[in-house]
This record gives structure tokens, sequence and C-alpha cells, in this order.
């Protein structure tokens, strides 16, 4: 039973440790070789979801997003923005699901650490919490499997905008009793998180704020043209500077969540591994970015179709290729472990360098158990390709190092079981069942083996 199977038997009932404890033992059971064919659609993007999901704080007036991903980091963030008092419907229907939001009357303002640790992006309702009620008490985040994951410049930066803040006993005790004032924020380094928690709170702020060396994700781009509709003034999302006008308030909207290019990529890796032809449909070629240009240089053919693109792809077909990520337009971070998947069958030596997080290759070790040939040089990974993986028994981790073993496991001679795919639950929605209909052998098994 996936955790989506235990949702819609009990209606929206939230994602809680009793169903993470049912599913999260569960496992996925892959036997590999099958080659792809088929269609597979592409949901909305998680980490599009949940900044706005955070926005609806912005506003008493109910917010819409459709095509709204069904995933546990979206029913984490859902439990959270219940406890400040934001009324939280999912409505699915069918493999879309709309999620309205209204926080009509916010009655808590603080994130408490159990909830805020399980899932980083919580800290994604400082800003608004700031900015509508002048104050907010919100849980460090903590570390994660692949960094210490900072929140200074979240910090910093409303500081910027005339909060006072203090660190208390792992609590970030924020507060604005006259409100947030504009001002001009240069970020040391790119931050997705801190971009968008500083372009939510800095749209009610008084006057002008600018963010300097902001994040250029499509899902910024995503989150302000959301704000926008709800009557925020904001120039330049999606560039270097981002420019915010602020105003009074802000007002309800309806708003389709942009589809997920790391879903895609991560399928787009999938054909790659397994050989064949699949059309990705409800997703667009130029939201793919430079990834689909590596995957093009790797040996995929990515051609763009009326519903989406198609990849295709010989078996063996994979050429070695370097690959380093980068905050956007650069190669992403999240497609780094898959792309490494593929990369460790290729014909040929690649090199991968990881330069967003510090410990982002716990599935080196994984893959080698699966045969790979890949030795770590700080930042970097050399991988020599092999003729092929062998399967077997692995552990995930994160979750898009867990996909990197799905992946993996498409190619390998023989069975490879993952356990722990809770991970997997959090970021990709129907995932057994989207690959299993283009043609592989997988299936997610009970921690009893049913
Ligand atoms: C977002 O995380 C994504 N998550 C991540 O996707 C993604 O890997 C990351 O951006 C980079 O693209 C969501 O959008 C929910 P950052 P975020 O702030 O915002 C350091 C996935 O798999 N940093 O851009 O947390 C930080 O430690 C997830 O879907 C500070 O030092 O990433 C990291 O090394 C994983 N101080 C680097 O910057 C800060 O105040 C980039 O982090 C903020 C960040």
């Amino acid at each position: 039973m996936t955790p989506h199977d235990i949702l819609d038997d009990l209606g929206s009932v939230i994602f809680d440790e009793a169903v993470a404890a049912r599913t999260g033992m569960d496992r996925i059971r892959i036997r590999g070789g099958r080659r792809l064919s088929g269609a597979i659609q592409i949901g909305g993007a998680k980490n599009a979801a949940l900044p706005l999901m955070a926005a609806s704080l912005l506003t008493d007036e109910a917010l819409v997003l459709f095509r709204a991903p069904r995933l546990a980091d979206i029913e984490t963030l859902a439990i959270l923005l219940r406890q400040h008092g934001v009324v939280v419907d999912m409505n699915g229907t069918g493999k879309e699901c709309a999620l309205t939001l209204r926080a009509a009357d916010i009655h808590n303002t603080e994130a408490p650490y159990d909830l805020v640790r399980k899932m980083r992006a919580s800290a994604l309702v400082l800003g608004p919490l700031v900015a509508r009620c002048g104050r907010a008490r919100v849980s460090l985040p903590g570390g994660c499997a692949i960094g210490t994951r900072p929140v200074d410049l979240h910090i910093n930066g409303l500081r910027s905008l005339g909060a006072e803040i203090e660190l208390d006993n792992g609590y970030i005790e924020a507060r604005a009793p006259k409100g947030l004032v504009g001002a001009e924020i240069v970020f040391p380094f790119v931050s997705v998180g801190a971009t968008e928690n500083l372009l939510m709170a800095a749209c009610l702020a008084r006057g002008e704020t600018r963010l300097v060396n902001a994040a250029r994700e499509p899902e910024i781009v995503d989150l302000a043209q959301c704000l926008v509709a709800m009557g925020a003034k904001i120039d330049g999302a999606g560039e270097h500077t981002i420019l915010i006008q602020g105003v009074d308030r802000l007002h309800g909207a309806k708003h389709r969540i942009i589809a997920d290019r790391i879903e895609a990529g991560s399928f787009a890796i999938a054909v790659g591994m397994a050989g064949g032809s699949v059309e990705l449909t409800g997703i667009e070629l130029d939201l793919m970015g430079v990834a689909a240009d590596r995957l093009r240089d790797a040996g995929l053919t990515i051609e763009p179709t009326a519903g989406g693109i198609r990849v295709a792809c010989e078996p063996g077909g994979i050429t070695g290729i370097d690959v380093m990520t980068e905050p956007y337009p650069g190669f992403p971070t999240d497609l780094q472990a898959q792309m490494m998947a593929l990369l460790s069958v290729a014909q040929g030596a690649s090199m991968v360098t990881e330069t967003i997080f510090e410990n982002r290759f716990m599935h080196v070790p994984e893959l080698c158990r699966m045969g790979a040939n890949i030795n770590l040089h700080g930042a970097s990974a050399m991988i020599r390709g092999v003729p092929r993986l062998t399967g077997a028994p692995v552990m995930a981790t994160d979750l898009r190092a867990s996909m990197g073993l799905v992946l993996a496991g498409l190619a390998a001679e023989g069975e490879t079981l993952i356990n722990r795919i809770y991970h997997l639950d959090r970021g990709y929605e129907r995932l057994e069942e989207k690959l299993a209909g283009c043609g592989a052998d997988i299936e997610r098994i009970g921690a009893d083996g049913t």
C-alpha cells in the first residue's frame, strides 16, 4: 500500500508518522533489463508547490493551487500550515490534485521543531509570518543527509527588512511590530529558499526591495507569477536582480503550478538507463533547460511533441561526459545522483562535480555495490563506465539519491531491492506505477514481503 492509497482510504487525512511507519518500511523491488515504451504524465513541481503553499499566509483570502503533486512533503507542509490556522483542503480529481489554502485567521505563529525537522522547506513560513503578523517563532531546520543547510541568508535578509531576530534554544524569534521596510539585499551566494522567503516577505514591506544575486530557478518565476496574481508588484523574477514594490495587502488567486522539471529529468534518465522511447507529457522542453542539452550530449534523443517531450535511447547508447552542478541556469543539483547512475553505464569516463551541497554523494557507495566504478575526489566523482550493473539490496538515504538507485535498478542484471523508500515518497508521485506503466518490472512490497 502506498501513502497515497492510505490517504485515499482516509480521505485527505494528514500524512503522519503512522502512515510513514506503515509505508516507510515498504521496499521497491526492480528486475532490470526491460526496455521502456509508452507515456508518463509529469506532475506539478514539488519545489514550486512548497513556496506557493507558504505564500497563502500572506493573505486572508483563498489561494487555489492546481496540479498540486500528491507527495509526502506536500502533506508535511499542510500539517504545519494547519497548526498556524490555515484551512487546507486537497481535492484530488483523478491524477490532478487542487489545493485550496485560506489563512483567514492565523492563531499561532510558531513552527515547532518536530514538524520543521521533517522538512527543511518548512522554513519558508518565516518570511510570510513576519510580513503578515509582525512576528514568528520558527525552529531552525537542522541539517539533513545532504548537508548542514543553514538559514543564515534568510535571517540576515529579514534583518535587512527591519525585523529584530534572535536565536533562542534552536528557534528563530523574529519581531517586526511596526512592519517590514523595503531594503537592498545582496546575497553572498545564490540560495533558492532565501530568495523565496525574502521575495514573499518583501511583498508586504513598506517601499522598494531589491534582491541582488537572486536565485533564478523556474520555481522562483512561478512563485513571483502567483504573488503578482495576488496583487504583488514584482519585476525581474528569473533574473539576477528582483525588484519588489511593497503593497498593503494581498488578495486570493488561482494558480496552476509549473511542471516538475526534476521529475521529468529523472524519467528521461530512466529511458537512458533501460533503453526505449517514452513520451513525457505535461512538460515543455524549455523548462528542462541545460539538463536536456547534457542528456543529449550523453546520447539521448529528446524532441518536443504536441503534448510534451519524447525521450529515446538505444540500449548501451550512453557516452561519458563531464557534468558540474550549478545554480540555474546551470545543471541542477537535484539531477546529479540520477545523472551519475546514467554515467555509471556509459561508454568511457565521466567526471561529476557537485558545487551546491557538501555531502550529496550518498548514492555513490550504493551504486558501487551494484558494480559501478566510481571514485570520489573531494567535490568530484570520477566515473568509469561499466558494461552492466548487477542488482543488489541497497539503502535509500535521501530523495534524489534514492531515485538514482531506482534508475540503476532498471539497467541492472537481476533483482534490486531498495529499502527506506519513504525518501522517494517525499518527491515522486506514483513512481512505481508510472514506470511499470512503461514496461519496467518494478513493484512496491511491504516490509513483510507482500
Ligand atoms: C532548494 O533547497 C530545493 N528545495 C532543493 O531541492 C535544491 O537542491 C536546492 O534548492 C538547490 O537548487 C526546495 O525548493 C524545497 P539553497 P534550498 O538555499 O532552498 C546553502 C530536492 O531534492 N545555504 O539554494 O534549501 C545550503 O546549505 C531538494 O527537491 C546557506 O549556507 O537550497 C546549500 O549548500 C533538495 N545558508 C546552498 O546554500 C542559507 O541561508 C544552496 O541552498 C541558505 C542556503
